[in-house]
């Protein structure tokens, strides 16, 4: 399958249409974005690494049920995936707190919850991403409440299986973002990436950043951790 005429260009991502209709091929890069695009950079390495990651991660959750994206990998930074109209949220579940959670509500990062939680902000650039909650979503159109139900469930199972798995690989999943996508005859997926771009890990044991917080928080080291992330998931050989 080829790529042919350029659908779309992201901060990390460019989309290409392909002679299938029903399939678009992602084309990961070496960009980097944080603070609402304001602080940008390169991690060189990074586009292969998240697809390769994300691809992974993606086959994972369907062998235990959850529908994604994910078609087939073409090359380290090439990937068929099933065309979708992207639900205009974004899904963060938080294990621990950390990040925006920590700086909102004026705690430590750290503090293991007892359940997971749930959050929706707005995919709206201009907007700045903001916060709201489902009641709002249904307001705004943005999904149906059936839709936001599955989203839910479909978000939490994501956490049970990815928590599990990368405890296996001595890593914590703290937190991370989920994008879902409706396809032509309606069915709610798994859209986007799952990464270190996307997820907060943490060495299990000593607590070290693995993701891409190295990179907001210029803290050195970029490079090295999404390596010993790649390297958590696929073992020593590459
Ligand atoms: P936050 O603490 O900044 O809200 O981030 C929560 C999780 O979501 C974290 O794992 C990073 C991820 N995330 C994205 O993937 N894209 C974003 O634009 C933001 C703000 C967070
Ligand atoms: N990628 C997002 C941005 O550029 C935010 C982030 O990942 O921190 O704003």
């Amino acid at each position: 399958m080829e790529k042919k005429e350029l659908l779309y260009e992201g901060k990390a991502k460019k989309v290409y249409k392909t002679d299938d209709e029903d399939l678009l091929i992602v084309s990961y890069k070496d960009d980097a974005t944080a603070l609402d695009g304001l602080k940008k950079g390169t991690i060189t390495g990074k586009g292969a690494i998240n697809n390769r990651m994300s691809n992974y991660l993606m086959r994972l959750l369907e062998k235990n049920g959850v529908h994604t994206h994910f078609v087939k990998e073409l090359s380290d930074r090439d990937t068929v995936v099933k065309k979708v109209s992207i639900v205009p949220l974004e899904v963060i579940i938080r294990n621990i707190s950390a990040g925006h959670f920590a700086q909102r509500y004026g705690v430590k990062e750290g503090i293991v919850f007892a359940e997971p939680t749930i959050e929706f902000s707005y995919k709206n650039d201009d907007l700045h991403d903001p916060l709201l909650n489902s009641y709002h979503a249904i307001a705004l159109g943005l999904a149906t409440k059936e839709e936001i139900e599955l989203i839910k469930n479909m978000s939490f199972k994501v956490n049970t299986v990815l928590k599990e798995y990368f405890l296996s690989r001595n890593v914590t999943l703290v937190d991370f973002k989920l994008e879902f996508g409706k396809t032509k005859d309606g069915q709610i997926i798994l859209a986007d990436e799952i990464s270190p771009d996307t997820c907060r890990f943490w060495d299990a044991k000593t607590g070290e950043k693995l993701d891409k917080d190295r990179f907001r928080r210029d803290m050195g080291g970029v490079e090295e951790a999404y390596n010993e992330m790649m390297r958590r998931v696929f073992g020593e050989e590459v």
